[in-house]
């Protein structure tokens, strides 16, 4: 018999069923809970709520744990590589080798855009930050792709998803690129996924680019330590664009913008600012004091995280992720590194922080990462949506194919004025 949960208000009794997914804790199913009680859950910031089934990443927070599709994130991170997470992000298994070529083939042949998106970048300012660009151009896709649109049917819902997935670092490559007064490079069809993003933004017309691969390899890992994060705000702003009906590409450009925000994707560029702005290791305990101050707004950025109250899994791989790219460099006494260091393990020895238990999330390392390969700073969270969007599409497809799936429309608890008379305005 399924486990149900007893409510009981003013005497009356109701009962709701407890679901039970494979692994992490249960639910209970409140979706008859107004029509017989009259009442609604409240929950601001979905703190308690699960707001669909899942089978693509679980996150066991408490124990730092992340899966996707089964796989933990430490081995996909070191024995994988990103177009084969997508092909499982996607598909729900690791794809055989045969599956793997036709696969990288097919995002390949999709990383061209429609010449006349150029000249949509010609419309911005050069100093525009590269989000407001991608918010822009990736809503645009709509315009330029006609034949992906129609979200029932499937193969067209997979067109879009390839189409997404290849174009976008075509469209970051192109944001940074315009921002520096460089030509736009067109995608290479003989480099990876990771080797051709660095080509198009580094690359220029008068020479050929060469990248190194422990680069190559680091970019790779940064993207796939992005790819996924169960129900994140962003993924959750992409299903609920998506739960009317819109089409993929103008769903994915609300993901880009919800990601925008520093306490969210954002963190990375506002992490590495905070590094600079500490500057030297003598001066993190004026900082850790101000994160531990009420009165004062300042929060310690690339720290904290609302499901992982245990070091964030990704973040260990960004750390070493970030020796072996600055060893490669030969910036291994980077400033900023020695302070990060120094502040990770001053706060990670501190009450404060241990009471909360916040760690070093994703977004610590991964800037000083980016800023040694060469980006600007306005380019950290591009790079994230970049990454981060095979999983919206692939979240995005699950929901779709839902046969249960309905617009997304939470409730409210209202707290205005009651109905009160319009009162004309000569008498006001
Ligand atoms: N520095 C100092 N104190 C912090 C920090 C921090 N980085 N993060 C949380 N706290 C404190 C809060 O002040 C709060 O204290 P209180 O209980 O005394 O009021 C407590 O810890 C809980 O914090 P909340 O904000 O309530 O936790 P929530 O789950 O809502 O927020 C968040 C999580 C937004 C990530 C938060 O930790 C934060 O702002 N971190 C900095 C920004 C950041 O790094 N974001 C990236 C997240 S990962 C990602 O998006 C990929």
């Amino acid at each position: 018999m399924t486990e149900q949960v007893k409510l009981v208000e003013s005497g009356k009794e109701s009962t709701f069923p407890v679901l039970s997914g494979t692994v992490g804790p249960k639910v209970i199913d409140v979706r008859q809970l107004y029509a017989k009680t009259g009442h609604f859950t409240y929950d601001p910031g979905f703190t308690s709520t699960a707001s669909c089934d899942s089978a693509i990443t679980y996150i066991d927070g408490d124990e730092g744990v992340l899966l996707h599709r089964g796989y933990s994130i430490d081995e996909l991170a070191v024995e994988s590589d990103f177009m084969e997470v997508c092909y499982l992000l996607l598909y729900g298994e690791l794809p055989n080798a045969k599956q793997k070529v036709e696969f990288e083939r097919s995002v390949t042949y999709h990383t061209m855009l429609h010449e006349q998106i150029a000249t949509f970048y010609r419309g911005f300012r050069r100093d525009a930050h590269p989000m407001a660009i991608m918010c822009g151009v990736v809503g645009a896709l709509s315009a330029f792709y006609h034949d992906s649109i129609d979200i029932n049917d499937e193969r067209q819902r997979m067109i879009a998803s390839f189409r997404l997935i290849a174009k976008m670092p075509t469209i970051a490559a192109m944001a940074y690129k315009y921002s520096v007064g460089q030509p736009f490079q067109y995608p290479q069809n003989n480099l990876s996924y990771a080797e051709n993003f660095l080509q198009m933004t580094f690359g220029v017309p008068c020479e050929p680019y060469k990248a190194d691969p422990v680069i190559v390899r680091a970019m790779d890992r940064i993207f796939i330590l992005h790819a996924d994060h169960e129900q994140n705000a962003s993924t959750s702003t992409v299903r609920l664009a998506g739960s009317s009906g819109a089409n993929p590409f103008a769903c994915i450009a609300a993901g880009i913008a919800c990601l925008w925000g520093p306490a969210h994707g954002g963190a990375n560029e506002a992490a590495l600012n905070m590094l600079k702005e500490i500057g030297t290791p003598d001066r993190i305990p004026e900082y850790v004091r101000r994160a531990k101050d009420k009165d004062d707004p300042f929060r310690l950025m690339g720290f904290g995280h609302r499901v992982y109250k245990n070091y964030d899994p990704r973040a260990k791989v960004m750390q070493q992720t970030c020796h072996e790219v600055l060893d490669k460099l030969n910036k291994r006494d980077e400033p900023l590194l020695q302070v990060a260091m120094e502040l990770e393990h001053i706060a990670l020895n501190d009450s404060y922080f241990i009471e909360k238990k916040l760690y070093p999330n994703v977004d610590f390392y991964s800037g000083i990462i980016l800023q040694a390969i060469g980006f600007p700073t306005t380019m950290f969270t591009a790079l994230f949506a970049l990454a981060r969007t095979v999983g919206w599409v692939a979240q995005w497809n699950e929901m779709i194919a839902d046969p249960s799936q309905k617009i997304g429309r939470p409730r409210q608890l209202y707290t205005g004025q009651p109905y009160r008379k319009f009162v004309p305005v000569d008498q006001r």
